[in-house]
């Protein structure tokens, strides 16, 4: 019997697909470069409900493949992916269908698309979300690509997928090996073309960033200001939970803070080092920013969190000659309160954050000519991936209310939450400032905040320097768009020049 499916590269993604795939009753022939690790793999997997099969050349792995072709692969992005192509490409015939699943530069994608086509295959560039656990029990997936390629992986990628309630959104959980979850609405659906699955899902780690970074600057102001515990703060972490910002990270962050060293048995965030990594999405998407003159500063800012937190030698030194002020609130404290308020200023700069995300996709679909749906988008993302959170629901009701919104901010729910809750996170921050607590990305979302409801900026003073010192021309308050004046300006009495 031929497969339906194969997939190439077994490492810990691959196998959880692999085996996501068998479960749901595809049968599947997985390859990978070290042929021990594909026996080991089908040794230990036997009796799925679709049939695994083991291939030890590129040959067998074809010859195994039911038409037109799919295979899909999980290796690491870069030189390794194209390797893997071009080996594929040797065998596939026309017609058939690669899905790239790893987190392949969107650009990388669209080349490899183009490239595949000229040889009459076809290519998926699907963005995979959700880590072991996802990949295993239901990820959410980006594909972009050719829409008639994707009718073939539809059936296969919508069972694969997590799932979320119709009605709520909320994620159907429970899945065990052997059995999966049934029903509900699959998170997934066809991107747009070529590199556009990438792209998404580059967005979706920027914002994963920001959120991160977010969380971490809440916990060191309840640390910093009120000098709470990690247990304390979990507990917290466990409550908004409950709330409007329920989410995967805030959840895992509660366990996080929770955990106890198990060789000291002291907190084990207190014996953590911090110096934080990264492996480029979030670089990715902040350099794209910058490249379309589209404004992500949080995103950026949680980018730049991690590179500063990377020079711990750096900072202790510095912090040894570079005095503030002390971080601990004096005089009567009430911890409920502030909390409340760190909460609020949490919730008003992640909607900053989504808004930033949201308009990097819309400038990127004009770019690329892509068709996004981000109403979709942020369905998909409810359920399986990292970012998955119950305030998401809000961002599709935004969109399919007005698919062509401008910015999330201007959304009726979400304008009404930054009405009743900005005083919270302006005090927040002006307390962060007060104390000396950094909070780059709190900080800089509640700049983006006023920038972007701010008719007047003070870049008529910019453009009064540029003229300056570069005849860079200006455009006048008191004359249409498009007309461009200049001042000879060391003889300002001359007539203004017109660009
Ligand atoms: P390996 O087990 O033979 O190392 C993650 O690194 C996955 O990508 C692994 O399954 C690994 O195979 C595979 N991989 C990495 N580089 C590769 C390459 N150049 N060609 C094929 N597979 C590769």
């Amino acid at each position: 019997m031929q497969s339906d499916i194969g997939l190439i590269g077994l490492a810990v993604m691959g196998q959880n697909l692999a085996l996501n795939i068998a479960d749901h009753g595809f049968p599947i022939t997985v390859y990978n470069r070290t042929t021990a690790k594909t026996d080991e793999f089908v040794a230990a997997n036997r009796g799925t409900p679709g049939k695994l099969t083991g291939a030890r050349t590129m040959a067998e792995f074809a010859a195994s493949l039911r038409k037109p072709r799919k295979a899909v692969i999980l290796v690491k992005a870069g030189g390794p992916t194209d390797a893997v192509i071009d080996e594929l490409a040797a065998v596939f015939e026309p017609g058939d269908i690669i899905i790239d699943g790893g987190n392949a530069l969107w650009t990388d994608t669209i080349r490899r698309e183009k490239a595949l086509k000229a040889k009459g295959l076809r290519f998926i560039g699907s963005g995979v979300s959700g880590g072991e656990e996802g990949a295993r029990f239901g990820p959410s997936l980006m594909p972009g690509g050719d829409p008639a390629a994707w009718a073939e992986l539809k059936p296969i990628w919508e069972a694969v997928a997590a799932k979320v309630d119709a009605a709520t959104g909320a994620e159907l959980t429970g899945a065990k090996p052997g059995k999966p979850i049934k029903g509900g609405v699959p998170c997934v659906a066809h991107i747009g073309a070529d590199g556009a699955g990438h792209y998404v899902k580059m967005v979706h780690n920027g914002i994963e960033y920001g959120d991160m970074q977010m969380i971490c600057e809440a916990y060191d102001l309840m640390r910093g200001l009120l000098g709470m515990t990690p247990d304390e703060i979990g507990a917290v972490f466990e409550e908004w939970n409950q709330g409007e910002l329920n989410s995967f990270l805030i959840e895992i962050t509660a366990k996080v803070l929770r955990q106890k060293d198990p060789e000291t048995g002291a907190p084990l965030v207190d014996v953590i080092l911090d110096t934080a990594g990264q492996k480029g999405t979030g670089k990715w998407t902040s350099a794209n920013a910058l490249d379309m003159g589209v404004a992500a500063p949080t995103i950026a800012e949680a980018v730049f969190a991690r590179c500063l937190s990377a020079i711990k030698e750096e900072r202790v030194a510095a912090a040894k000659s570079l005095r503030g002020p002390k971080p601990r609130m004096t005089g009567k404290v009430e911890r409920a309160k502030v909390v409340a308020m760190i909460a609020d200023a949490l919730y008003c700069s992640k909607i900053c954050s989504y808004a930033q995300g949201f308009q990097l996709m819309r400038e990127a679909q004009k770019e690329h000519r892509w068709k996004l749906n981000f109403g979709e988008i942020a369905q998909i993302w409810r359920g399986g991936c990292i970012i998955r959170a119950r305030f998401l629901q809000k961002i599709t009701e935004a969109f399919d209310k007005k698919p062509r919104l401008a910015n999330l901010l201007l959304d009726g729910h979400f304008k009404k939450t930054m009405r009743k809750a900005q005083k919270n996170w302006r005090k927040v921050i002006g307390l962060a400032v007060k104390h000396g607590i950094p909070v780059p990305t709190l900080g800089s979302a509640l700049a983006y905040f006023d920038s972007y409801r701010t008719e007047r900026l003070p870049q008529n003073l910019l453009q009064g320097q540029r003229d300056f010192f570069g005849a860079h021309t200006y455009e006048r308050t008191d004359k249409p768009r498009g007309e461009f004046f200049h001042i000879d300006w060391p003889h300002p009495k001359r007539p203004q020049l017109k660009a």
